[in-house]
């Protein structure tokens, strides 16, 4: 088990930087996902980690060895990627001893270890099929015993679920997550499922055209997201924003006006423009009483359109030029077209720079 370390690494593919000046450090043991949306290099860093590419800028250290250049063999990792690759000619057996064959481990210990990974991964029924013989899952499984046999240092998955239906992949980012914790390897996962993300990382690592946006915690990235991309990638349904304008003593976004609190005036001063932002379960019908503890903005809109999603209602409503997405209760019935007042939480509110988009509150 190691710690992994990158520092300013670039890799370019011509004209684009498919990663660019990335810098990370990965604790020892710990599960940190890449989520971004496509095309943004999670691949790219990976393979770089991997030593499938190499960078044309920057450093990676496992631990304090540098291993930039060092051959993948050559760097105890291990990895998994979407299309589940397994061979189709070999047992389920054969395919979980491969690596160790390579590596010339004896059979009598080749024999124990294949046991332990399809134990663990609960596919110990299943040594001697084929691949074609085996369902979407269990082929998956298959892929995760075969890394983790040879006991890697790192263990690297690019979206290794995204072949497999909705409560499939819901069952395995749980088993995957267990078994990380169990054997305490270094993982790094990639996905753009940001669901996924967040209930299987340690620490997330949002990225968005080669660049890490922010780093941290399920927790922290959702309360706290750092810009306007974090604040706008994750959460579903999305933030809500406007641009509003600020005076000495009042933020105007054409929609609401707020006369600013003595603390606020002083984080605001100097800023012209900025972009407010609040989610959609911040915001609250009127008429269903309004939660404790919150302090409300009112707005009136008309209901545009309705969501439906069995456990919450999203709706849209219309208010002015701008749709505000509203999040309630399942079990609150509102009309189409009709007229509703709602509360904003004031102290759930983002404000960002709209310059640099970087998050101000
Ligand atoms: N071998 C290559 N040659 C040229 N361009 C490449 C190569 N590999 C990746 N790229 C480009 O680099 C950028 C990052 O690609 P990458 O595969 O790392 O993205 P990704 O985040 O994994 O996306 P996805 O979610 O779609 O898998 C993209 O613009 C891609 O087209
Ligand atoms: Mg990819």
């Amino acid at each position: 088990m190691v710690s992994v370390r990158l520092e300013n690494l670039v890799k370019r593919f011509g004209k684009v930087t498919a990663v660019d000046h990335i810098s990370l450090a990965i604790k020892n043991g710990e599960f940190v996902v890449l989520l971004g949306p496509s095309g943004c290099g999670k691949t790219t860093t990976l393979r770089l980690i991997s030593g499938l590419e190499l960078p044309d800028e920057g450093r990676i250290y496992f631990d304090d060895s540098d291993v930039t250049y060092l051959p993948p063999k050559e760097r105890n990792i291990s990895m998994v990627f979407q299309s589940y690759a397994v061979w189709p000619h070999m047992t389920v057996y054969d395919n979980i001893a491969f690596p160790m064959r390579i590596k010339k481990v004896p059979e009598d210990e080749i024999k124990r270890k294949v046991k332990w990974a399809a134990e663990l991964l609960r596919i110990g029924e299943l040594l001697d099929r084929y691949p074609h013989q085996l369902s979407g899952g269990q082929k998956q499984r298959v892929a995760v015993a075969r890394a983790i046999v040879v006991e890697p240092a790192v263990l690297l998955m690019d979206e290794p679920l995204s072949n497999l239906d909705a409560l499939l992949r819901m069952l395995m980012r749980s088993e995957i997550k267990k078994l990380q914790r169990r054997l305490k390897v270094t993982t790094i996962y990639v996905t753009h499922d940001q669901v996924e993300a967040m209930v299987m990382a340690d620490r997330v690592a949002v990225m968005n055209k080669g660049r890490i946006m922010q780093i941290g915690t399920t927790e922290e990235i959702y309360n706290k997201p750092a810009n306007l991309f974090v604040a706008g990638f994750i959460g579903s349904p999305r933030m809500n924003f406007f641009e509003a304008s600020v005076s000495d003593t009042i933020l105007d976004t054409g929609y609401f006006k707020m006369k600013l609190p003595e603390e606020m005036k002083q984080v605001l001063e100097g800023y012209e423009t900025v972009i407010v932002g609040i989610r959609p379960e911040d915001i609250h019908p009127v008429e269903r009483g309004i939660p404790p503890g919150v302090k409300p903005i009112e707005l009136e809109g008309r209901v545009d359109f309705i969501e439906p999603l069995g456990s919450d209602t999203i709706i849209h409503l219309k208010i002015g030029e701008i749709l505000l997405l509203v999040k309630v209760p399942g079990s609150y019935i509102v009309e189409m077209g009709r007229k509703l007042k709602v509360a904003l939480d004031f102290n759930k509110l983002h404000i960002f720079d709209k310059k640099t988009e970087k998050a101000i509150l």
